[in-house]
């Protein structure tokens, strides 16, 4: 198994280019089930997940070619309408597929996804909101079955603000007969993009990035060309190593409008931030000052960048609280942070960072993605070699993660690992 080595205490300086969204293709993967005929898909990140959701696609029916950042899918020929428990198991985006298969098909055989990472992530909400709508539920060797020749539009209030069962709601009531009225809705950019995405195939939507949404079911929709929005988790993860490494480099390919709350902590630590067109720059201050943070949904503090700010907050001129009320148990990377030096106190979904003048390298293992993402900006600051293994779970989400950190001067080299 591959693992990165990190030498740190290098500078980063120069400029990086952020790819397109993993959380906004993979709906938008799914969603091209819901027409017969060729989309080709541009900016999209060359990804593990992406080629997992290509994988699913093509076991539906469905014709993928990958190249060069572009996706070009053609549904004309979907006929098994099944997500196995061997895709579901490595990517719970799989559940995406749930809403386009029931809407354009009727039908769908999705593996209930399993343990995560991140602690439970029920699917209730998908579940629920799919029956609201008329199809027929049922679970039989781990498998959910879903039946409903023709959705019927209805009325569905959202307990909580979910970015999943939001998008496969809406990939579901597209082509229902009828209106349906969405209420709490998730609000997030990749959600945003995928309305855009539905209305430019033909769908009826209004109310787009609003909490609440109309949508009037049409009988048909038409496959487009789409280009995918730049990944704000990316973004911030690359402003958090510019900050954390003391560098100044500039960002290029961002969407401003998406990182508002990222800049505006940042700029709390004492980092400048200069905003030019679709490009940042970072320029760190010579200690970083605590900040705390609260993830809350879009347009708050993103959970998926919470790993990443306990990393920056290790090393502040202070101490800063960090709490996490998207996932709460989403805290794998802190034990892995203290073995380079971190002072972290858990105090249930709340971590209290003392910061430290120095980290320094040691071997640690990766958990899942944005813990991964932590334990590589630690790494960079951290004095002497630190090995990280299990870095798979980097390739779900980040694209050429360590060549664009050498491009900036980090001394970063992935080997093979025996872990
Ligand atoms: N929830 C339920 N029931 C449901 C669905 C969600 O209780 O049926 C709860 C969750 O347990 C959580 C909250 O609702 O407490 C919000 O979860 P949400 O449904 O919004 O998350 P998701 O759709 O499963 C997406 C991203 C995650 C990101 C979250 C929150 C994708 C593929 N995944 O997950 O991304 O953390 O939204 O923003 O878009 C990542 O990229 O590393 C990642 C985990």
């Amino acid at each position: 198994m591959d693992k990165f080595v990190v030498y740190g205490g290098n500078r980063l300086e120069g400029s990086v280019k952020i790819s397109g969204s993993k959380n906004s293709v993979l709906p938008i993967m799914a969603a091209t089930l819901l027409a017969s005929g060729t989309f080709e898909i541009e900016n999209v990140p060359d990804l593990r997940d992406v080629a997992t959701m290509s994988h699913l696609l093509r076991i539906i029916g469905a014709e993928v070619i990958f190249k060069e950042n572009k996706l070009i899918i053609n549904t004309e020929r979907c006929s098994f309408f099944e997500a196995p428990y061997e895709l579901v198991k490595t990517m719970r985006a799989s559940i995406y597929v749930l809403g386009p298969l029931m809407g354009r098909f009727g039908r769908g055989k999705i593996s209930y996804p399993g343990g995560c990472a991140l602690g439970p992530r029920p699917i209730d909400l998908h579940l629920k909101a799919m029956e609201t709508l008329g199809a027929q539920i049922d679970l039989e060797g781990g498998y959910i079955i879903a039946k409903g020749d023709k959705l019927k539009g209805a009325e569905i209030n959202f307990p909580i603000s979910s970015v999943g069962a939001t998008g496969n709601t809406l990939m579901a009531a597209v082509l229902a007969e009828g209106t349906t009225v969405l209420t709490n809705a998730a609000i997030e950019p990749e959600i945003v993009a995928l309305e855009e995405f539905l209305v430019d195939m033909g769908a009826k939507i209004e109310g787009i990035g609003k909490r609440k949404i109309t949508i009037t079911g049409v009988n048909k929709l038409s496959p487009i060309k789409k280009s995918v929005i730049p990944d704000r988790i990316e973004a911030g993860t690359f402003m958090v190593a510019g900050a954390i490494t003391g560098g100044n480099i500039e960002i290029q390919n961002v969407d401003v409008r998406h990182i508002t709350n990222i800049i505006d902590n940042l700029e709390k630590t004492g980092t400048k931030i200069r905003v030019k067109d679709n490009s940042l720059i970072i320029e760190a201050p010579d200690r970083i000052q605590p900040v705390s943070v609260k993830t809350e949904a879009y347009p708050g503090f993103p959970t998926d960048m919470q790993a990443q700010w306990i990393a920056l907050m290790s090393i502040a001129d202070g101490t800063s609280t960090v709490i996490e009320t998207i996932f709460l148990n989403r805290f794998n990377h802190v034990s892995e942070l203290k073995r380079i030096g971190a002072r972290i106190d858990m105090d249930g979904n709340k971590a209290l960072v003392t910061g430290v003048k120095e980290l320094k390298g040691a071997p640690v293992m990766s958990s899942d993605l944005r813990a991964s993402a932590s334990l590589i900006l630690a790494a960079l600051v951290a004095k002497g070699r630190t090995d990280i293994s299990r870095i798979y779970h980097i390739d779900r989400g980040y694209e050429k993660i360590e060549k664009k950190l050498r491009s900036l001067g980090a001394e970063i080299t992935r080997t093979e690992g025996s872990l």
